[in-house]
């Protein structure tokens, strides 16, 4: 925490969304294969956990593999693929020990069916935990959440329930993979790409947004203070004026 108040003297991002990004060149700037760097920033999302507890930050949104990333080269995908289901079956009683509450969104059943699973009872076993609450995107598109939200609306209205005179912002919210969640406050996206890349597109209307040039498997809970320290020197407005 050096050099910065307590999480309670500042005005913290309680729920902070990160596109963890710069994993290949990360590798290949220490001459390493790419799956090397894919693994150093899994070791990096999990070495943030107790320090985000500790800053006050009460939801962390993790991209960790969109809908786009089956694109990949297939050797990349299934190094990704193999990963994500080592880390599910190595992490649980550290998960636990955190008080770590494990919530997905995306298309899951993209997934081989063993994974699906596996995460699923996870998300199931840990649903009581309010240490903090980690979202994991996995197939996520935000375009394509909203295209299953609009869909599932429109089959609604088509059989009754719901009378399109009630359509709402908070009825399209209802109906997205993240329903219930509070929205960011803050977005994060490291290794110097300025982009959105199709990442919680809704939800991110009034966030604010922060971009580093660390490469993701060098992110360190130090860099997330410093965003944090960064969001809380920021006035927010939501469309209002500020001379009021
Ligand atoms: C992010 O790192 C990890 C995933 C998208 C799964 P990248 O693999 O995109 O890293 P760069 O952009 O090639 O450096
Ligand atoms: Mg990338």
């Amino acid at each position: 925490m050096s050099g910065s108040p307590p999480a309670s003297a500042r005005h913290v991002a309680r729920h902070v969304a990160i596109v963890m990004d710069g994993n290949g060149r990360w590798a290949s700037a220490q001459g390493l294969p790419k799956v090397a760097g894919h693994r150093a920033g899994a070791l990096a999302a999990k070495n943030l956990i107790p320090r985000a507890k500790e800053l006050g930050i009460k939801t962390l949104t993790l991209f960790t593999f969109s809908k786009e990333n089956w694109g990949r080269n297939p050797q990349e995908v299934r190094d990704i693929l193999s990963l994500i289901l080592d880390e599910i079956q190595s992490s649980e009683s550290e998960l636990q020990r955190q008080e770590v509450r494990l919530k997905i969104i995306g298309a899951l059943d993209d997934f081989p069916s063993d994974i699906a699973e596996q995460v699923r009872l996870l998300e199931a076993k840990s649903a009581h935990y309010n240490g903090l609450t980690m979202i994991f995107a996995l197939s996520y598109g935000a375009r394509q959440d909203i295209t299953q939200a609009v869909s599932a609306i429109g089959h609604k209205i088509a059989n009754g329930q719901i009378d399109p005179d009630d359509l709402d912002e908070a009825l399209i919210a209802e109906h997205l993979w993240t329903a219930g969640l509070p929205t960011p406050e803050l977005f994060i996206r490291t290794s110097g790409e300025l982009r959105l890349s199709n990442f919680l597109l809704w939800e991110i209307a009034y966030t604010e947004l922060y971009f580093t040039t660390c490469l993701w498997p060098d992110f360190t809970p130090d860099h997330l203070n410093a965003a944090l320290d960064s969001f809380a020197n920021r006035k927010r407005y939501f469309g209002k004026s500020r001379h009021v």
